[in-house]
């Protein structure tokens, strides 16, 4: 009995279902029973969003974070930072002949369509004449490439060189090391795993991890480029402080805001972060320091718009500084 009207239920549901699918005029629908679900609420990646300020959907990552895995990557796109690069970067693994033939794979899906199969800058991109003819992708097998060591290579795939685009985000570390390793092998016929090349300076070959760390204290140490070699804080100044505010709201506040990022940085902590000489000189002289000192360049890198030259005197400068101890 029971199952008589189990299949009876089950009948009668069906032809409900039957019922409302149909339509009279087959250019509708019918019915969503989860709209939310059925149409995505999420913004398109170039769409304009009124959730943040600046009205952009892609947004930059917050600076200071990185994806998981991602190693810092200290060398800006600047070309005295490609040689450092060079000079000093290993992969962090001995590369095997399995890495070549995984690096193989990895080029041909990401290089080959600009730089061609064999490196000599044939890929169909280019032999399609899809690029404009000015663009000239090098050829990989050249005197000079074959000359620069994989930690040169390593730094044009990281941060991108003149027209080609960067893989950093796009490659993971070791990627891009078995690329370079498939490159060196297989395009340029070199030897597998050489850790060393002309040029290469065995000073410079600690470890990636130590040379990370003692970059980073260079950057703590350095003094920047001007007159300023040291100062002594000592106790804090009152009289100072309240004249380098005073200057700080005449002079710095269109660009900088203390406790926040505005145009430029946010002057809070900026002395966890550079050396006091540092600051000084920046203050007095930033078109020096973004031409000459490689921590101004990065930030000019980061901020785009370069800091306006203020005249300061010395001493004025001095106070400013001053007023930013106070800063919390
Ligand atoms: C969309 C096209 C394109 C793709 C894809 C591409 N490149 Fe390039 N590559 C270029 C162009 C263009 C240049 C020359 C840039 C210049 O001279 O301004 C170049 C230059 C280079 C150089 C030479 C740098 C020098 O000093 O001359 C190397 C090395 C290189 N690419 C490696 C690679 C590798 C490895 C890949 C794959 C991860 C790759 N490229 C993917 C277009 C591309
Ligand atoms: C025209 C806008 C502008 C003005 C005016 C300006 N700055 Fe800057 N400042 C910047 C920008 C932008 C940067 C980031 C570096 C760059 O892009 O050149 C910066 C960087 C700095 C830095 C380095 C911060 C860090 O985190 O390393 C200090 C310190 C600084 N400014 C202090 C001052 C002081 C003090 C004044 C006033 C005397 C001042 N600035 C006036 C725009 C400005």
């Amino acid at each position: 009995m029971r199952k008589v009207l189990n299949i009876r239920a089950a009948l009668v549901l069906l032809s409900c279902m039957m019922v409302l699918s149909c339509d009279r005029h087959r250019n509708m629908a019918g019915y969503d029973f989860m709209p939310d679900m059925v149409y995505s609420q999420a913004y398109d990646a170039y769409s304009e969003n009124p959730v943040f300020r600046d009205s952009l959907s892609n947004q930059v990552p917050v600076y200071g974070t990185m994806p998981r895995n991602q190693v810092a990557f200290r060398y800006n796109v600047f070309p005295e930072n490609r040689l450092l690069a060079g000079q000093t970067l290993l992969s962090r693994e001995q590369m095997i002949m399995k890495h070549v033939f995984e690096g193989k794979k990895l080029y041909t899906t990401f290089c080959s369509n600009c730089h061609g199969e064999s490196g000599k800058g044939d890929g169909f991109l280019i032999t399609s004449k899809k690029f404009p003819e000015t663009v000239k992708v090098g050829n990989l097998t050249d005197e000079r490439l074959v000359k620069a060591s994989r930690g040169e290579l390593f730094h044009v795939l990281t941060v991108g060189y003149g027209l080609m685009g960067s893989y950093g985000a796009t490659l993971s570390e070791m990627d891009r090391w078995k690329i370079i390793e498939y490159v060196k092998v297989k395009l340029q016929g070199q030897e597998l795993g050489a850790r060393t090349l002309a040029g290469f300076n065995p000073a410079l070959s600690e470890a990636y991890e130590d040379f990370e760390a003692r970059i980073a204290k260079d950057f703590e140490r350095t003094n920047g480029v001007g007159p300023v070699t040291s100062v002594s804080l000592g106790p804090l100044n009152q009289a100072w402080v309240s004249e380098g505010e005073a200057l700080f709201k005449a002079k710095c506040s269109s660009c900088h805001k203390p406790t926040k990022k505005y145009v430029g940085p946010a002057p809070l902590g900026v002395l966890d972060r550079r050396n006091p000489a540092w600051i000084i000189n920046m203050i007095l002289d930033p078109e020096k320091m973004v031409k000459e000192d490689p921590v101004a360049k990065e930030l000019l890198n980061r901020y785009l718009a370069p800091m306006a030259n203020q005249s300061l005197k010395e001493d004025e400068a001095r106070k400013i500084l001053e007023y930013f101890r106070t800063l919390e």
